[in-house]
This record gives structure tokens, C-alpha cells and sequence, in this order.
């Protein structure tokens, strides 16, 4: 685990440096929890989004997607659920005044005490919390706690306030300050736009159920214990789908929407043995079935996605607080030959994060290797493995050197490959320097132009996996990258 730890600080250290990921308004020391993406960092992120819309409205002809506002009406946040609801079980510390999310510092305390070989006190305690945080039982919580003397990390005592809720959700004002404002929420959740635009999309589209409506977008929420890099964030961005269908028929779609989400995150690259399935026991107001997709990040097995079975629950509740009739007339036939008629369809919901997803793809790609070469001595580089449909760079065009005609044949290939993928063009510093500084980035491929490519319109291509250097002719360079990248 030591170890573990120490590589996922080297990641840090790295996308830091490759240009990845930036603490956010870092001049001014940084703002906790909140990230800025470089120019590698913003590319990768752009193709897993990319990867992710296509799979989902390009190879699904009944998924469409939308582009709803981040700030909506509060009265859909009252109709949501998250105005009442949306809250955190909190505790302070009255030494440090420091707070914890109660589940997480309960965690905490069963994985110091797994490591000292307590299980069964470990498993005891989680299922108690369990079993409190499912009736809300708040003084339980506190007594838990209490009961098993769990302390603060910066204080050491155990001198705790009661349990109390906090919201997560963000709020600020619409219109003018001096004139009466209206205070508006940043959402925390994309789904709602989704919801909200329910009817819209379906009479504008003709849709017929089974249909979903898709979008990526940035939610806020107000994290209290933020941590593990971009794991948990307060302004992240999400890639939701919600998929409206029959009731009667969601544990269908459910278990449906389950295994091809997992299959899309292996389409991904990522090994099947590092996700799993993890079935909730405790269910979100709006849900009467829920799963996480967990992938193994380097700090343990975490939440990657959602996949929930949200009920009638949103639309019911939106056409309650408007007045405006959400229903759908379904036409088909039933068993009985009559049409199925006027309903509210339920919902099954896939909700991924977007920033999970790069820190699982960056997670998995980094590796800081060492061999031994054919004379003895040793050699060692930091790769990134990022598979190539997603790598942010795909090419390097790099001319040996900066003279003898070799920049203009570089730079005519750079122009007929940069209209089908993403180039990197770079003369500076010994080719093996370059290739070295393409393997951080995560750069699959690497064409080198030489004096002999005058002569014979040959260069060579540089696999960044395996460092193997074929010979192959320049005007076969696209086509041979497009081959791999597709
Ligand atoms: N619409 C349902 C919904 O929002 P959720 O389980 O709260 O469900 C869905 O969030 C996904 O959004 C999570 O699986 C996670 O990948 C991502 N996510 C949630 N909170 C996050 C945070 N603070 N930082 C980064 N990603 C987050």
C-alpha cells in the first residue's frame, strides 16, 4: 500500500509537469479541490468525452444528446429531492475544528483497524454505520463513534460536536444585486436538465419509448472532505444518460444499461479484473435499485460510475411543482391488444465522471520502468501507456536534425497528418531526448526523418509500447497511424 501511495504521488507529480492537471489558481497558492486541465490534460479529456457521446448517441439510433444550462429554475431543486435531501451526515471536532463526512472518518477507523488485524471489529463497525445511516439515526452515529473511541487525526481527541447535515449544493443570486434577487443553485447533477427537458426532446424528436436523452456537463457540489487528487472534486464534470422506459420493464433496462456500461470501460482499456460491481444498500430517495461500477484507483476500490434505477420519481415530481402534465401516450399494443396508453416512464439512469475517468485512464497508463540493455548497463524512462485512440498526441514528426532540408520534409508530413489527427512537431534536442519526453506525455507514435529519408523517402516510425523501430515510407505514415488509432 506504501508503495501504492508513493505512485500515486508520483502521478501527481507528473501531470503536473507533462502539462496533465494543475491545482487550480495555483499562483495564489491553489483552491482545495478544484483542478485545471493543461494542454495534455484537456486533450485526453476531450477524446474520452468524444469516445463516451459516441458510444452513447452515435451507436444507439434511440440516444440523442442535449446541452442543458449549468444554472436552472430552484424550483427544480426542490422538485429534485436535493434541496431537502442532498446533505452530508457531518461532524466536527471541537480541538481541531476539523470536519469529517461520519462515513468516511467510520472508514477510516475500520481500515487502521483491518491493518492491525481487527477484521471482525472492522466489519462490525461498517455494518453498524450502515445500519444507522439507513434510518438516519444520527445520535447512533455520534455514539459509534463515541463507542469506539475513534479520534481526530490532527487533534488525537475525541472531543466531537453532534452529527448535523450539511447541503452540498452551491447556491448564488440571478439579476441584479441592488434589485430583489433570486437565489439560483449550480447544479449538482446534470440529470435534472435532462428531466426538466423531458417532453421538449421527445415531441421535438418523435421518440418512442424505450428512447435516451444524454449530456456531459459541470456539476458543483460542495464537497467537505475533498481529496485523492481529481477522485473527489467540487466542481467535476459528469457524462449522464437517462434512459426512460415502460414501467413494469426498468430492471430489464437496469440490468441491461449495467453490462454495457462495464463493457464500454473495458472498450476503454481498462483490464476487466479492475472493475466490479457494487450493489447499494442504502438507495437514494429517487431510487428502487442502484449499483456502482468500482474500478481499483491506487488508494483502493472506489466508485466510478452509477448505474440507478430512478423510478417515475424526477418526472412526478416536475409535473407536480409545474402543473404542466408530463406523460407519454404509448401506442404499442398490450398483452390484451389494447394500446398501453398515457404514462409517466420510468427512468434508468448511467452516470459517469468524467475527471474519474481520466485519473482511472492516467492511473492505469503510468509506469516508471527500468531494464537492463544489451551491454550491461541499465536505462529507464516514466511512460504513459494512455491507449491510442485517446492519447492526446498521436504523432510526433521530429526531423534529426534542424538543417539539410530535413524541417521541410518534416514539416509537409506534419501538414497532410494534422487534418486527421493530433500532431506534435518538435527540432529541438537529441532524438533520444524526444522520444523519451513523447513516452511522458504518453505520444504512441514517433516518426523521425533522416538524411538517408532524402535519398529513399524512408523514415522511421517509433512504437512508444514496445520502443520498436521499423523502416516504412513516409507517404504510409497517415495510414498506418490511422490504422492504430481507429
Ligand atoms: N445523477 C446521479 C448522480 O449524480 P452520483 O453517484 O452522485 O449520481 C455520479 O454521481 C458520478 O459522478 C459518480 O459515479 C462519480 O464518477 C461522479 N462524481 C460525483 N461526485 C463527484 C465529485 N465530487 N468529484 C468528481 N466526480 C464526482
Amino acid at each position: 500500500m506504501a508503495n501504492e501511495s508513493n505512485i500515486f504521488q508520483e502521478l501527481i507529480s507528473h501531470c503536473k509537469e507533462y502539462g496533465y492537471i494543475f491545482q487550480s489558481s495555483e499562483l495564489y497558492d491553489g483552491l482545495s479541490a478544484v483542478y485545471d486541465y493543461g494542454q495534455n490534460g484537456a486533450q485526453l479529456k476531450k477524446n474520452i468525452r468524444d469516445q463516451w457521446w459516441k458510444s452513447m448517441t452515435q451507436l444507439h439510433d434511440n440516444i440523442v444528446g442535449i446541452d442543458a444550462a449549468i444554472f436552472m429554475h430552484p424550483t427544480t431543486w426542490k422538485a429534485s429531492g436535493h434541496v431537502d435531501n442532498f446533505s452530508d451526515p457531518m461532524i466536527d471536532n471541537k480541538d481541531s475544528n476539523k470536519r469529517y463526512r461520519v462515513d468516511h472518518l467510520i472508514e477510516g477507523f475500520a481500515e487502521e483497524q483491518k491493518a492491525i488485524g481487527n477484521e471482525q471489529l472492522a466489519n462490525d463497525v461498517l455494518s453498524a454505520m450502515d445500519n444507522l445511516l439507513a434510518k438516519n439515526d444520527f445520535a447512533g452515529l455520534k455514539q459509534l463513534i463515541e463507542d469506539n473511541k475513534i479520534k481526530c487525526a490532527i487533534s488525537k481527541t475525541a472531543n466531537w460536536t453532534e452529527v448535523r447535515e450539511f447541503n452540498l449544493m452551491f447556491s448564488t443570486q440571478i439579476g441584479s444585486v441592488a434589485e430583489e434577487s433570486d437565489t439560483i443553485y449550480l447544479r449538482p447533477e446534470t440529470a435534472q436538465g435532462i428531466f426538466v427537458n423531458f417532453l421538449n426532446v421527445q415531441k421535438t424528436g418523435r421518440m418512442k419509448i424505450p428512447f435516451g436523452i444524454a449530456q456531459t456537463g459541470k456539476a458543483f457540489r460542495n464537497e467537505i472532505v475533498a481529496r485523492q487528487f481529481i477522485f473527489r472534486m467540487r466542481e467535476f464534470e459528469q457524462m449522464e444518460m437517462q434512459f426512460f422506459v415502460r414501467p413494469g420493464t426498468q430492471m430489464e433496462w437496469y440490468n441491461f444499461w449495467k453490462e454495457e456500461r462495464k463493457k464500454w470501460h473495458e472498450s476503454m482499456g481498462i483490464p476487466a479484473e479492475k472493475l466490479r460491481f457494487h450493489d447499494h444498500v442504502k438507495l437514494a430517495h429517487y431510487a428502487d435499485a442502484a449499483l456502482d461500477i468500482e474500478f481499483e484507483f491506487p488508494f483502493g476500490w472506489k466508485e466510478l460510475e452509477g448505474i440507478h434505477s430512478r423510478t417515475d420519481f424526477d418526472l412526478k415530481q416536475h409535473q407536480e411543482y409545474s402543473k404542466k402534465k408530463i406523460q407519454y401516450f404509448d401506442n404499442d399494443l398490450n398483452p390484451e391488444g389494447k394500446p398501453f396508453g398515457n404514462y409517466i416512464p420510468y427512468v434508468v439512469e448511467t452516470s459517469v465522471g468524467l475527471d474519474r475517468l481520466v485519473l482511472t485512464i492516467l492511473s492505469l497508463a503510468y509506469a516508471n520502468e527500468k531494464w537492463t540493455k544489451e551491454d550491461g548497463t541499465e536505462d529507464s524512462r516514466v511512460v504513459l501507456r494512455i491507449p491510442a485512440k485517446i492519447a492526446p498526441t498521436k504523432l510526433a514528426i521530429l526531423p534529426l536534425v534542424k538543417k539539410d532540408g530535413l524541417p521541410e520534409i518534416a514539416r509537409e508530413l506534419m501538414e497532410d497528418c494534422k487534418q486527421s489527427f493530433q500532431c506534435f512537431y518538435e527540432e529541438k534536442d537529441a532524438i533520444g531526448k524526444r522520444y523519451r519526453r513523447m513516452d511522458a506525455i504518453g505520444t504512441p507514435f514517433c516518426v523521425t526523418i533522416d538524411h538517408q529519408s532524402k535519398e529513399d523517402n524512408m523514415v522511421t516510425l517509433r512504437y512508444r509500447d514496445t520502443m520498436v523501430q521499423e523502416r516504412i515510407p513516409i507517404a504510409e505514415v497517415k495510414k498506418r497511424v490511422l490504422e492504430k488509432i481507429s
